[in-house]
């Protein structure tokens, strides 16, 4: 992405804001494919949810959307009015483009096409009010990060990592580019951070260990928490149950939960402080069994 396309960007004005209701558009960023993105944006928007926030939850990976899989939540909107109205799983409001084509169509995005239908998600879509609207990206510095931050106002980014050296590199690259457009950086999560045998109790530190938080002392970012490797953390996202709403007592629920208030303490808004695990299980009607 050449400097003069981007460098100082102004953040979009109120009065072309396409949504009007949200009050905080939070960006789920990586350097890095694979690293947890789309795992760890579905379980900040059902952390939120459970905290009392309205949440949206727009899956703008349009080269491989898998929000619908990981949120339970695979049939697609209605319309209302000639808009569409978003479907809503765990109390988010979603929007994917996996919704809109079928899954064996090949896609094929092209600049403009891109900022098309980014710009249908948000003026086509009825959201409503919200408190938060988090956008889950695709990886690295390309159209949609671009056009998403022309396009809204955005109260800022979190970056999602592995800890090791050569995923932190693509992390900086992704950081410079929000910076210069314009975009605060909320901080950075490290996910796969660790793994705790569940047989024997002994932990691993697969990918390395503590690199998020370095990076972020570098950067000069909040380091927001780190998640562990847990086999049940892939399952739930295979399987359409969050982790965090799925197993709220886990250590991977905890760390979610408070990576949301770090960023509630940020932007502002909706969540309330120190949630029991009693109150958040009161609002899970139903167990979840894996289908
Ligand atoms: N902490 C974790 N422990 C175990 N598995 C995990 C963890 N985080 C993510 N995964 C699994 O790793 C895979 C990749 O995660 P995810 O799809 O969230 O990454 P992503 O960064 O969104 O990928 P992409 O760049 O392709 O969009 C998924 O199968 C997911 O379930
Ligand atoms: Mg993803």
């Amino acid at each position: 992405m050449a400097d003069e396309h981007v460098h100082g960007a102004p953040q979009p004005q109120a009065k072309d804001n396409l949504i009007p209701g949200v009050k905080h558009v939070i960006a789920v960023s990586s350097g890095k494919g694979g690293v947890g993105k789309s795992t760890v944006a579905a379980n900040l928007a059902c952390a939120l949810a459970l905290m009392g926030a309205k949440v949206g939850l727009l899956d703008a990976d349009l080269y491989g959307p898998n929000i619908p899989m990981m949120m339970g939540s695979t049939t697609g909107p209605e319309q209302k009015d000639g808009k569409i109205v978003p479907v809503e799983n765990y109390g988010v409001k979603l929007i994917s483009i996996a919704y809109l084509v079928p899954e064996e169509t090949p896609l094929v995005w092209r600049g403009p096409m891109v900022h098309q239908y980014l710009q249908a998600f948000f003026r086509d879509v009825l959201w409503g009010e919200l408190d938060y609207l988090l956008i889950d990206l695709p990886p690295g510095t390309g159209d949609v990060q671009l056009s998403l931050s022309q396009m809204v106002p955005l109260a800022g980014a979190i970056t999602v990592t592995t800890p090791q050296e050569v995923a932190l590199h693509d992390v900086r690259k992704g950081m410079a580019m929000f910076q210069k457009v314009n975009v605060p950086l909320l901080g950075i999560v490290e996910n796969m951070s660790h793994f705790v045998c569940g047989h024997c109790g002994e932990r691993t530190e697969i990918f390395s260990y503590g690199g998020g938080e370095r990076a972020a002392e570098k950067l000069g970012v909040p380091f927001l928490g780190r998640i562990p490797i847990d086999p049940a953390i892939r399952d739930g996202g295979d399987t359409g149950h969050p982790f965090v709403v799925a197993d709220p007592s886990s250590p991977q629920a905890a760390a979610i939960r408070d990576i949301a208030q770090k960023i509630i303490a940020q932007v502002g808004g909706t969540g309330k402080e120190g949630v029991s695990i009693d109150s958040l299980l009161k609002k899970i009607k139903q167990p979840f069994t894996n289908n």
